[in-house]
């Protein structure tokens, strides 16, 4: 579908064209980074563990005092409703990634302007899947570059990362420096102030020493459906041990294979860390009977339906949750190369 097609977004309980939504200049999101968003997507059409998402985000307007009328029943309608409306305007092979945001609203000093709603905004955008992903199924065969950028991630002591919010200066931070470091497939993987690997910049982080999966625990990270999809469904189907805890840089060296976990492209092979090798340097079996067993249980071939999309993209080099792209940025010339 092209991207100039407009599709039909929910926006505080109307629908409307997508050029059409749109957020004061007096919201608290704009003001503080203020809210909480998700981003879900389907397989073969079927939302995949929706309710798992909305519940995450309910518990972020929770601590974060967000009130909201709407209630995780109406928001889980809506979702659908949307997703229905634009239907239309899908291609068959395309799935439906969902962007739910929700901001506080009108900081009080600014309430009381004409014409300007001061209550909380919720919008529910339903796209391609593919604007997301493209250009990545080569990824599953090379694997990615991990880089540990000097940015750190921020402890949950001084800002939770388990709520899925909108303040992520520091995650593009990350990917900005990344973006510099020589070679191709760069991904960050941040490490937080003691040194202990997190995540990446929109994924989770998982390795496999001696046929046993490790991952960080879950205190300075986004939980995610995708991690908690591989340690709950995936590796007891394939009686694989999963262990949670404190990981260093000197663990993934180690490792035999690493992975990334996110939504969108659910698995991807992690093979270098640094310039260094993690096992042989290439995809590992486990990596791989973990992604076979994903596609089983959603009846999908999922890097066969990327490789799909990326038959028919343009360019692939644009700046996504995973990598900034400073092609059309001139003020970014620098090369880091440790190597
Ligand atoms: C910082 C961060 N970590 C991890 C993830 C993976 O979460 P999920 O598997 O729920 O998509 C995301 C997803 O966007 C993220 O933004």
């Amino acid at each position: 579908m092209a991207k100039k097609q407009q599709r039909v977004v929910y926006f505080n309980g109307e629908y409307v064209p997508e050029s059409e939504a749109k957020v004061s200049i007096y919201d608290s999101a704009l003001m503080f980074g203020d809210m909480v968003f998700e981003m879900t997507r389907s397989f073969n059409g079927q939302q995949w563990k929706l309710r798992e998402h909305l519940e995450r985000l309910y518990t972020g307007l929770k601590i974060l005092r967000i009130p909201l009328k709407l209630t995780i029943d109406e928001m889980e309608a809506a979702v659908y409703e949307t997703i229905e409306r634009n239907k239309p305007s899908f291609n068959d092979d395309d799935e439906h990634r969902v962007l739910i945001d929700v901001t506080r609203g009108l900081l009080s000093l600014y309430h009381g302007i004409d014409g300007v709603e001061p209550g909380a905004n919720v919008i529910i955008a339903d796209f391609p899947l593919r604007w997301t992903i493209q250009g990545c199924s080569k990824l599953y065969e090379t694997g990615i570059n991990l880089k540990i950028p000097s940015q750190r991630a921020i402890p949950s002591h001084l800002m939770e990362p388990k709520i899925k919010n909108r303040s992520r200066l520091f995650y593009l931070m990350a990917n900005i420096e990344v973006s510099m470091f020589k070679g191709e497939n760069n991904w960050a993987l941040m490490i937080d102030p003691d040194g202990f690997v997190t995540e990446g910049t929109g994924s989770n982080f998982f390795m496999v020493k001696d046929n046993v999966l490790y991952t960080p625990e879950g205190r300075n990270i986004l939980r995610g459906i995708s991690m908690q999809t591989v340690i709950d469904d995936l590796a007891p189907e394939l009686n694989i041990k999963v262990i949670e805890k404190n990981l260093e840089p000197f663990d993934v060296y180690e490792a035999d294979e690493a992975f990334m976990t996110s939504t969108p492209f659910c698995l991807i092979p992690a093979v270098t860390l640094n310039g260094l090798k993690i096992g042989d340097g290439r995809p590992g079996p486990i990596t791989q009977s973990l992604l076979n067993k994903w596609g089983e249980i959603v009846d999908l071939d999922i890097v066969k339906q990327i490789k799909a999309w990326d038959k028919n993209i343009e360019s692939s080099d644009t700046t996504t949750p995973y990598k900034f792209s400073n092609s059309k940025n001139a003020t970014l010339t620098m090369d880091i190369d440790e190597d």
